[in-house]
Order: structure tokens, then sequence, then C-alpha cells
């Protein structure tokens, strides 16, 4: 498998600044070379570039627009050059507004290459905002709406097609902040959830078991990892800490189901804000966590 890192450092699309300096506290806990020492060929791109945050307030119910635009084109560009060079991309975010400019590539690259796709957004948040929803204006709240077309033309218009996805391809899991207007939206568009009600009931492996189901050799799966998606007992390191998420159990869980399918093909690892974390304990955890969804496992790998 080879593997391509890409970091995004920017916190254009977030209510906090930090996230721009995930990228490099993931190569600092070490990330490349972990990934090289489970046999995967790893090549780090080094970082794109983009506009300065130039920390506004919101215009029209959105912050930061026209740079959001602008790191979301570099984002899709060097995602879709890395597939189409038969590469998987590794996300180094950056905030989740980006994940809109890595999932409208891997959307096209399905699209050209004739594959179904599926997208697990492992997030504490649904991401499903609308200028007229948000309660914020923060971009990184939009990402999913965006690229299931409602958005504004600029950013939904990215990957070519209007809308980039499908509803029906995405599964949100770990979901527990949801704003009540976006909340209405959820439901209208018939997202598929798995909150953290229904993880508490149902358990990780059942919840993991359906957002996988029929899964073929054609698809292509794409995780979005939001680290806030975590309990922030063990990842204090993000900006919109929410209290109640996977343990450390859990995410590994979550994280070894996937692995097992055998049809991970893109992955974002976003919204980790050094500036909040302690020692670079979140890093550290994302990393061991990259590492499960990379296979790793305590004994013979089960496939
Ligand atoms: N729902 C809130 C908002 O829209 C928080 C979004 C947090 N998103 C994230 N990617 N961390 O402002
Ligand atoms: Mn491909
Ligand atoms: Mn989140
Ligand atoms: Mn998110």
């Amino acid at each position: 498998r080879s593997v391509s890192l890409i970091g995004a450092p920017t916190d254009i699309g977030a209510g906090a600044r930090g996230a721009s300096m995930g990228p490099e506290a993931l190569r600092v806990a070490n990330i490349g070379p972990t990934l090289q020492s489970h046999g995967v060929d790893v090549v780090d791109r080094g970082n794109l570039a983009g506009p300065a945050n130039p920390w506004l307030p919101p215009l029209e119910g959105y912050r930061h627009l026209d740079e959001v635009v602008a790191w979301n084109q570099v984002v899709h560009e060097a995602v879709y050059a890395e597939l189409q060079g038969g590469r998987m991309p590794i996300l180094l975010g950056g905030d989740h507004c980006l994940g809109l400019g890595s999932i409208s590539a891997v959307a096209r690259h399905c699209r050209e290459a004739g594959k179904k796709l599926r997208v697990l957004w492992l997030d504490a948040h649904a991401d499903f905002n609308t200028s007229e929803l948000t309660p914020s204006g923060n971009i990184h709240g939009m990402p999913v709406a965006c690229l299931c077309g409602f958005g504004p033309k600029e950013l939904i218009e990215i990957g070519g097609k209007v809308p980039a996805i499908n509803p029906k391809w995405i599964r949100q899991i770990g979901i527990r902040s949801v704003d009540p207007g976006e909340k209405r939206f959820v439901h209208e568009q018939e997202l598929e959830v798995f909150d953290m009600r229904y993880i508490d009931e149902m358990g990780m492996r059942h919840t993991m078991e359906l957002a996988l189901a029929t899964l073929d050799a054609n698809t292509h799966l794409h995780v979005s990892f939001d680290v806030d998606f975590l309990d922030p007992a063990i990842a204090p390191g993000v900006g919109t800490t929410i209290p109640g998420g996977p343990t450390y159990r859990e995410a590994q869980l979550c994280m070894e189901m996937i692995a097992d399918t055998g049809r991970l093909a893109s992955l974002d690892v976003m919204e980790l804000n050094p500036a909040l974390d302690v020692r670079n304990q979140t890093a550290l955890l994302a990393v061991d966590l990259i590492e499960s969804l990379f296979g790793k496992s305590t004994l013979m790998s089960r496939r």
C-alpha cells in the first residue's frame, strides 16, 4: 500500500485558532515512520499553502468564505492528484472545513473510475449547518451540507458536480452535538447517524457492522476522522470538545473493524489543535488509532 501525507496547516474554518499546527504535531508524533513500520510505503508531500487566517466575524452567515474556498481548492487538487496516481491520500488537518475539498476529490475520482463511495464521518458533530442554520458562521460546521449540495456556490462546485455526493453514501458515527436547526435538516435529508445514544445501547461492534454493511470489492471507503470524535478525557487537543465520546477501547474497535474491511482508500485526520493539547497526547493517540486503521493488531491479522 502506498500512502501520501498531505499537510493542510490552517484553522480557517474553525472557531478557535491552532488546528493550523495539526500537521506538524502528527509528524512529531511519528505518523510517517509508524505507518512505514507496518509495511506501508509512505511519502510525506509536505504542507499545502493557502491564505492566512484574518480572524474576522461572519459575513452573511460565513466566516472567511473566500479563504475557505481557496484552501479547499488546493486540498481538492492535492487529494485528487494522489488518487489519480494510485496512492492513498491522508489529509493532515487543519480544520474540518477541508473535508469538503478532500471528499469532493474522492467523489470525483470515484465517478471517473466507476467506483461506489462510502464515507464514514467520525465526529462529535454532524457538520451539517448552512448559513441560515449556523450559530457561529464557522464553516467547519458545514462541510457535510456542502458536499450534499447545500452551501455557497463557490464551495459546492469545487468538485465539478453538484451535489458532490449523495447523503445515502454517508454514515456518521459518534455524534453528540447538533444545533437545533441542523438537527431538523439532518432528519429532512435522512442522514444515517449513529449517535452516542445508539452506540451506548447497541455497542460499537454492532454500530460498525451496520456502518460497514454492503461494502463490496468496488467500494472506495473514505474515513473523515474529526479528532473531537474521541472523548475529551483521552483527547483534549481539539477546539470543540464535547463530553461523552467513544472511549479508547471503543475507538480502537471502530478503527480495527474499518481495517478488517480492507476497503480503506482515503483518510482525513482533522481538528487536532496542538495549542490545546497536553504534551502532544492527542496527536500520539491519533497516530495510535491510525495504526489500527492500517491493520495493526495484537496477534495475527484477521484477514
Ligand atoms: N455545530 C457547531 C457550529 O456549527 C460546531 C461545529 C464543529 N465542527 C467541527 N468540525 N469541529 O458552529
Ligand atoms: Mn482509486
Ligand atoms: Mn467535530
Ligand atoms: Mn467535524
